[in-house]
């Protein structure tokens, strides 16, 4: 089979093509997939924002991202190839009219797309998720909703229930479910979408898949970076929201759900949302207990010092930056199975890992001078050094008697597959060209989620859960540990396992 499947061709207009979602991921996506030879050269590629500029201008700050600090003069020729193809436009996403009492650019919009009802079009909303609803109101407005058309949401989608469920009414008055791609880009990782295989590919691990075979979980996604430049977004959101709403969530589905019947988007989607609902909710009662949530001060990173959240926002603030939870699913196959999620901005490293713990085994027939026997863990690394490591006691080979020994079977990418792979955005944008929905969140995930989310939030604003203090460059406030000491487990550390 080739490694390249080509699409068929199809048109992408980007709103909010001056943000930084735009230059920092989709414009370089885009590239990429160009420079492979992937985008048929009879799509359009428009960049449409409200700020009067050039095609010319536009691709050259857009360069910078994609092209890096010092590129190659092959990279430059295929990036000046790949500028001729876009456009730049001046579109007022929220449909507004133009000072002038013109249409904000929509009608050039039109005139600028292929009329082929059939064709792909895809609309990317990387917009501020309150326009979300005037943005669709618009392409619906002016006729641009074409058989062939996808629009693409990115997270977060509104910032509870209520607000999640507004916007999803209102692209859903424009839209049909099928033609939506809500993105976490999480989805379409290398390393998240090998988790299926892992789970559904190997009859290895299903029969113990469950509680009779797992103690427990742990989920950590920890970042070294700061709230950075997207400061004023991450102050109203916080760790919470930006972070364990989806992509740790996505993540925990993943993991937990009943294998589907199939691969199909609608069986795999069903499967997450039961895990979403079967979620046992975080009450006053069990939040002092069950949640532990922090915020950086100044520290060392790499020995780096680097201030504290507030003084990088420039206020005082009661925003989370790291967030730790005990979860349970509340169905058969995990009754008793604590899933510990974690996540953080400005920790030691950037490192995002799942770990299964197996329980040990029933009866030990090791003499007990050979050694503590350890459970089996597998331990998933999304990113970096991307890999899976299953630990197994094994004799430590050579005379001596009966010594035991931890060691992993270790798979690591970069050594095994010895090839790139695209990144997330690049494999998303192309499975929206395909219609693949199976990579994005279906509306009663996103609903599910924020159901969960909201009843969490309600329970620590009584104040059973304050804001801990920590040290940028460490593993975040001394009390995450107590979630699990608490069950006499620990967090397994990156160096550890
Ligand atoms: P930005 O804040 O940079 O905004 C993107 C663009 O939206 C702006 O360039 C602006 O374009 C347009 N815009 C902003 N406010 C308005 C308004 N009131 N009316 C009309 N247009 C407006 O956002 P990002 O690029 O950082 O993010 C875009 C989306 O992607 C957001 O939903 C964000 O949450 C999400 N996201 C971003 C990530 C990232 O890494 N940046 C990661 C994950 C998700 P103009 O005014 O020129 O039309
Ligand atoms: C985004 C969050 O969705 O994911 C950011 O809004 C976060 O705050 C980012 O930094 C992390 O993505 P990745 O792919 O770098 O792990």
């Amino acid at each position: 089979m080739p490694e390249l499947i080509p699409v068929e061709p199809f048109d992408i207009i980007i709103f909010g093509a001056t943000g930084d979602l735009a230059r920092s991921k989709l414009f370089p996506a885009l590239f990429h997939r160009w420079c492979d030879g992937q985008i048929p050269h009879t799509s359009a590629i428009i960049a449409a924002a409200r700020e009067e500029m050039s095609s010319e201008a536009y691709m050259e700050q857009a360069a910078e991202h994609a092209l890096g600090p010092d590129p190659s003069p092959e990279r430059q020729t295929l990036w000046a190839e790949f500028a001729r193809h876009v456009r730049y436009m001046v579109v007022d996403a929220r449909g507004a009219q133009d000072k002038s009492g013109g249409d904000g650019g929509w009608g050039a919009l039109k005139a600028a797309l292929d009329p082929d009802p059939n064709k792909a079009r895809l609309f990317y909303l990387a917009l501020p998720p309150s326009i979300y609803g005037a943005a669709c109101g618009a392409i619906g407005k002016h006729g641009l909703n074409t058989p062939g058309s996808r629009i693409i949401l990115e997270k977060p989608i509104g910032h509870d229930f209520h607000s999640a469920r507004q916007i999803n009414e209102a692209v859903g008055a424009v839209f049909s479910e099928d033609q939506i791609f809500r993105i976490d880009h999480y989805l379409g990782k290398e390393t998240v979408q090998n988790l299926l295989v892992l789970r559904f590919a190997n009859a290895l691990f299903e029969p113990i898949w469950n509680a009779g075979g797992i103690d427990h979980v742990q989920i950590s996604v920890a970042e070294s970076v700061g709230a950075g430049s997207r400061a004023s977004y991450y102050d109203l959101s916080g760790a919470l929201r930006d972070m364990v709403q989806n992509h740790i969530l996505q993540l925990l589905c993943l993991v937990a759900m009943e294998p589907p019947a199939s691969l199909d988007a609608d069986a795999v989607r069903a499967e997450k949302l039961k895990v979403l609902r079967a979620l046992r909710p975080v009450t006053d009662q069990s939040v002092g207990t069950c949640v532990v949530r922090g915020q950086y001060k100044a520290g060392l990173i790499d020995a780096a010092a680097v201030p504290g959240y507030a003084e990088e926002i420039g206020e005082d603030s009661k925003t989370e930056t790291y967030v730790a939870i005990r979860a349970h699913i509340d169905n058969w196959r995990w009754a008793g199975v604590p899933f510990y999620l974690r996540t953080g901005k400005r920790m030691r490293a950037r490192r995002s890992e799942i770990i299964i713990q197996f329980k040990p085994v029933p009866h030990d027939v090791i003499q007990a001078d050979a050694g503590a026997l350890q459970p089996n863990r597998l331990v998933i690394r999304l990113q970096p050094d991307e890999g899976v490591k299953l630990l197994l006691m094994t004799k430590d080979p050579g005379p001596g008697g009966m010594r035991l020994r931890y060691v992993p079977l270790n798979l690591s990418y970069a050594e095994t597959f010895e090839k790139d792979y695209p990144d997330a955005y690049e494999r998303l944008l192309m499975a929206v060209v395909r219609g693949n929905l199976g990579l994005f969140m279906r509306r009663d995930e996103v609903e599910a989620a924020w159901r969960w989310i909201d009843r969490l939030i309600g329970a620590w604003r009584d104040g059973a859960c304050p804001l801990l203090p920590y040290a940028a460059g460490t593993d975040g406030p001394d009390k995450a540990s107590l979630l699990l000491s608490r069950d006499e487990r620990d967090w397994f550390d990156a160096d550890s396992v």
